[in-house]
C-alpha cells in the first residue's frame, strides 16, 4: 500500500502533523521524505520540527528514507538524525543533491527578489541541472546512511508493506505554474513530482491525500487571493511565523478555486483540513465530527461538497485536525 501526502495551498498546511498522525495510526513501515530541501520545515508536534528527515520519525517502527529528489545539507541532516536519535532507521539516497556554502551565498539574491528562505536549495538544484552539483555518495559523513531509496521502496511495495510518501511545500509553489511564477520553489510540488523524486511509477500510488489549512497562509511575497487585512487578522486573532524563516506569514480565506485546482492536478483521492480550531472557537481537541460547532461542520461540509463535484477521484475529506497534538484529530476513514 502506498500513499502520498501533498500540500494543497502554499505549504505549511500542517503536513507534518498529518504525516505524524498517519505514520503512528496506520503504523507505516516506511515514511519517505520526497522533494524540497531544508527550506521546508514541518512541525510534527509542538517542539518537534524537522526539515530533512521524514515527519514519520515519531513512529519508532517506521524506516525513514530521504528520496533522491530531496536536496540535502549534510550538516542539517546529521543534526536532525542526532537530535531525534534515529540513526539506526534512516536511509539517505546515494543520489541526493548536496547543498554547499556557495549555494547559500548564491541564494541571497533570490531572498531579496522572490522571498526565498535562503537555505541554498534552489542554487544546489540549479547546479544539479548543470551537472556540477555533488551528490550524497561523495560525502564521507553520510556514508553510514546511504542506500538506494527507489530500490527499497519498490521492494517494499512488492512485499505488501505500507509506504507513506511525504511531499513538501504546497501546490501553489510549483515551479511550472504560470500564475504564481516566479514566486515559486525550484521544482513542482505535486504527487507526480514526488513519486518521480522517490523513483516509483504512477501505477504504484494507491491514495493521494491533499492537506489544506482552514485558512490560507503564505510566507514571503507573491500572489495570494483573499488575503486578510489588519482588521481580519485581528478578528481571527491568528498569528503565524515560518517554521524555517521565522517570518510573519500572510494569511487569507480558504481559497476554493485553488483547492479545486490542486485537487485535480494531484488526483487527490482524500483530503485533510487542519487548524479548524484556530478559525472557529470551541473546536479545540474535538475527536468526533458531530461534536464540532455548527459553523465548523458547515464549513467542512461545504468544502467537501465542492471538492466532490470537482474530481471523480475524490472520496472526501477524511481527516480534520483540531489541535497540534496527534490525538487532536477527527478520522473519518
Ligand atoms: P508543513 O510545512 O505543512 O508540514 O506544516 P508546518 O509545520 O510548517 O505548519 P504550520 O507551521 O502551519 O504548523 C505550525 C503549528 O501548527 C505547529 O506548531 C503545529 O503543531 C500546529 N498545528 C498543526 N495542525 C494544527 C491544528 O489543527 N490546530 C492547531 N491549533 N495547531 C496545529
Ligand atoms: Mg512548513
Amino acid at each position: 500500500m502506498l500513499n502520498i501526502v501533498v500540500g494543497g495551498f502554499y505549504g505549511d498546511e500542517g503536513k507534518g502533523k498529518i504525516v505524524g498522525y498517519l505514520a503512528v495510526k496506520d503504523n507505516f513501515d516506511f515514511v519517505v521524505r520526497a522533494g524540497g530541501g531544508p527550506q521546508a520545515g514541518h512541525t510534527v508536534i509542538e517542539g518537534k520540527k524537522v526539515t530533512q528527515i521524514p515527519s514519520g520519525f515519531i513512529n519508532p517502527n517506521s524506516r525513514l528514507l530521504i528520496a533522491r529528489g530531496t536536496i540535502i545539507n549534510p550538516e542539517v541532516v546529521l543534526d536532525e538524525i542526532e537530535k531525534y536519535g534515529v540513526g539506526d532507521r534512516v536511509g539517505i539516497d546515494y543520489g541526493c543533491t548536496i547543498i554547499e556554502q556557495k549555494h547559500i551565498e548564491q541564494e541571497k539574491e533570490l531572498v531579496k527578489r522572490i522571498g526565498s528562505v535562503g537555505t541554498g536549495t534552489g542554487p544546489a538544484r540549479a547546479d544539479r541541472v548543470l551537472r556540477k552539483a555533488r551528490i550524497a555518495k561523495e560525502i564521507y559523513s553520510l556514508k553510514p546512511y546511504l542506500t538506494d531509496v527507489a530500490d527499497e521502496v519498490n521492494e517494499a511495495i512488492k512485499k505488501g508493506k505500507k509506504v507513506l510518501i511525504e511531499g513538501v511545500q504546497g501546490y501553489a509553489l510549483s515551479l511550472l505554474d504560470h500564475k504564481f511564477y516566479p514566486y515559486v520553489t525550484s521544482q513542482d510540488t505535486t504527487a507526480s513530482q514526488f513519486a518521480a523524486d522517490v523513483g516509483i511509477g504512477p501505477k504504484t500510488i494507491d491514495d493521494v491525500l491533499v492537506v489544506y489549512k482552514a485558512y490560507a497562509s503564505r510566507v514571503g511575497i507573491g500572489p495570494m487571493n483573499f488575503e486578510w487585512d489588519e482588521e481580519k487578522r485581528k478578528k481571527y486573532g491568528i498569528e503565524e511565523r515560518g517554521t524555517v524563516s521565522g517570518r510573519l506569514r500572510r494569511l487569507g480565506d480558504f481559497d476554493l478555486d485553488l483547492a479545486r485546482e490542486s485537487l485535480i492536478r494531484n488526483t487527490g483521492t482524500q483530503a485533510a483540513i487542519t487548524c479548524i480550531d484556530r478559525l472557529f472557537n470551541g473546536n479545540s481537541g474535538i475527536k468526533k465530527f458531530d461534536e464540532l460547532t455548527e459553523e465548523a461542520k458547515k464549513f467542512v461540509n461545504r468544502i467537501d461538497y465542492f471538492l466532490r463535484k470537482s474530481s471523480p477521484y475524490f472520496k472526501g475529506i477524511k481527516i480534520i485536525s483540531t489541535g497540534p497534538n496527534l490525538e487532536d484529530t477527527i478520522d473519518l476513514r
